[in-house]
């Protein structure tokens, strides 16, 4: 719908419902509501979700659903599959589905053949990444490549980053990889430590070519080399991925060994195309391709399943359930992976990058919060942080859960530890206990106070039967269309991010300002001079 969703019919029905439900607890609900944790489940490719412990009831779906059908999510859905410019403050089309479509499925979008164009790259990638896995690629000095070092920032690190992590067991070639992005020097020479130049190959990624932090890492990284090899070693330790070939052979990288990709791929909706060579070059193109197939699984599933019974559609909702209308202010990702340790960085860029906006896509403001606040750690970890605050503290978090049936190794039983632990979160994060089941326990009753758990804290659990390539394409696209039905709802544009440009422009403008060549005074407000002033005492 266009206008404002907050004044729609769907809106106000939600907004009684939530009077109702709200003062019921999960023990109320369950016990109205036998059967609820079998009916409240469903399946989406591998993964199996239980939403059943939500401050939800079937009225509530219900409802959630009609506002979904009232936001024309259905339409929206279709739009962005069919390659209409739904990003339409940059005018473009949305496409990263298209990254994964098999090669034999059709889609023309501006005139282009997008599957075509996606799978010549794919292959390109393919070629490229056995050669350096078997050793056929070879570096100046006639050696093979042991270390792929990715540097990009934002979407061209966070995916493979986080994906390369996830995937290390299934890094088979000998070749490991690392990655770069921060600006702060500490990040390039930690990162470079011990390589040896001649083993080294540098990936630099960058949709447009031009981010300051990439540049500046690549520049060293080039002196590096060209310091140990000289110059001409350049083409053989240097590729770049990017949609900007112009920029990539100024920066003096052949553009033979340049890997493209479209303006209709955002970047934080990227590392499954070309972003993700070094992902690929440590995994293999074959994993790299069931990694594709998992993410097409589940955007089929999004793109066909009924809204009630559509996981990316239910968990989106539930989002915005919690965030409009319990006034949560976050939602915790709680992987129960240690190989998913990077995960929740990467969401929080998905998430906040896209849904971050105070605007609607028409320019008019929204009225209600947007955005959900992704935070969170791998368990049993955060147990033992901040889980005390999701048990007892005063505020709502609804965080989800992930786990895995199949461990990579196991040594002594582990991994049924960690799994009893994370169904153990959920329960007592629902259920607590209450104050005459602790008194019953023989608590002096003045501990009684401090040791009632609440319960009634709603999680979402996402269970699958091992994290392989697949399985994680599944989440991270289950991820991705719950962003797209958040912002659908929400009416914003999740497909820009102009409000990172301030900031980088203004950097841009102050950096002349530290060095003691240029007046301290070009600072754009009194704060920051006197900050530049004390800055430059320092520094000396
Ligand atoms: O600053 C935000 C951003 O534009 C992200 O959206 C993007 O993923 C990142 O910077 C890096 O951009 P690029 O891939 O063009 O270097």
């Amino acid at each position: 719908m266009s206008g404002d969703i907050t004044q729609s019919r769907e809106w106000a029905a939600l907004a009684t419902d939530h009077d109702a439900v709200a003062g019921k607890h999960l023990r109320e609900l369950f016990a109205e509501d036998p059967g609820r944790a079998e009916r409240m489940s469903l399946t989406a490719g591998d993964l199996y979700l239980d939403y059943s412990k939500h401050r939800a009831t079937a009225e509530t779906v219900k409802l959630l659903v009609a506002l979904a059908e009232r936001a024309g999510l259905r339409e929206r859905i279709d739009a962005m599959f069919a390659g209409e410019h739904i990003n339409v403050s940059e005018d473009r089309a949305v496409l990263h589905v298209a990254l994964r479509m098999p090669a034999d499925a059709k889609l023309v979008v501006d005139g282009q053949d997008v599957v075509g164009d996606v799978h010549a790259v794919l292959d390109k990638m393919g070629e490229f990444a056995t050669r350096v896995r078997s050793g056929e690629w070879k570096g100046q000095t006639g050696q093979a490549i042991k270390t792929v070092v990715n540097i990009g920032i934002g979407g061209s690190d966070l995916g493979p980053a986080m994906a390369y992590e996830a995937l290390r067991d299934f890094a088979d070639a000998g070749i490991t990889a690392r990655f770069v992005s921060n600006i702060d020097p500490a990040d390039i020479t930690g990162t470079m430590k011990g390589l040896d130049p001649a083993t080294t190959l540098f990936i630099v990624s960058s949709k447009t070519f031009t981010t300051l932090e990439t540049l500046t890492n690549a520049k060293v990284a080039r002196a590096w080399l060209v310091d140990a090899l000289g110059e001409k070693a350049v083409a053989k330790h240097f590729a770049a991925v990017s949609t900007n070939a112009e920029k990539v052979a100024e920066f003096g990288i052949d553009t033979a060994n340049m890997f493209g990709f479209w303006d209709w791929v955002g970047g934080r909706y990227s590392y499954d195309g070309a972003i993700g060579l070094s992902l690929m070059i440590a995994i293999g193109p074959e994993r790299f391709r069931e990694m594709l197939d998992g993410f097409h699984t589940v955007d089929e599933h999004f793109r066909t399943a009924p809204f009630a019974a559509n996981m990316p559609v239910l968990m989106g909702l539930l989002g915005i359930w919690y965030n409009d209308f319990f006034d949560a202010e976050t939602r915790a990702v709680l992987p129960y992976s240690q190989r998913l340790h990077r995960f929740p960085a990467y969401l929080q860029q998905l998430t906040m990058e896209s849904n971050g906006k105070s605007v609607r896509a028409d320019g008019s403001p929204v009225t209600v919060q947007t955005g959900e606040i992704f935070w969170g750690e791998p368990g049993t970890n955060g147990q033992h942080a901040f889980y005390q605050l999701l048990h007892q503290g005063t505020r709502l978090v609804p965080a989800d859960f992930l786990g895995f049936a199949e461990p990579h190794e196991d040594p002594d039983g582990m991994h049924d530890l960690l799994t009893a632990n994370l169904l153990a979160q959920t329960s007592a994060l629902a259920f607590g206990k209450t104050a005459e089941e602790i008194a019953a326990e023989g608590t002096p009753e003045s501990l009684v106070p401090h040791k009632v758990m609440p319960g009634n804290r709603p999680t979402s659990t996402i269970l699958a039967p091992r994290l392989t390539p697949s399985v994680l394409g599944q989440l991270v696209a289950l991820y991705e269309h719950i962003v797209f039905v958040e912002g659908t709802i929400w009416g914003v544009d999740s497909f820009d991010q102009w409000g990172v440009e301030l900031g980088k422009k203004m950097a841009m403008d102050l950096a002349p300002a530290l060095t003691s060549e240029q007046p301290p005074d070009s600072a754009p407000d009194e704060s920051t001079a006197a900050l530049v002033r004390r800055y430059r005492e320092l520094r000396g």
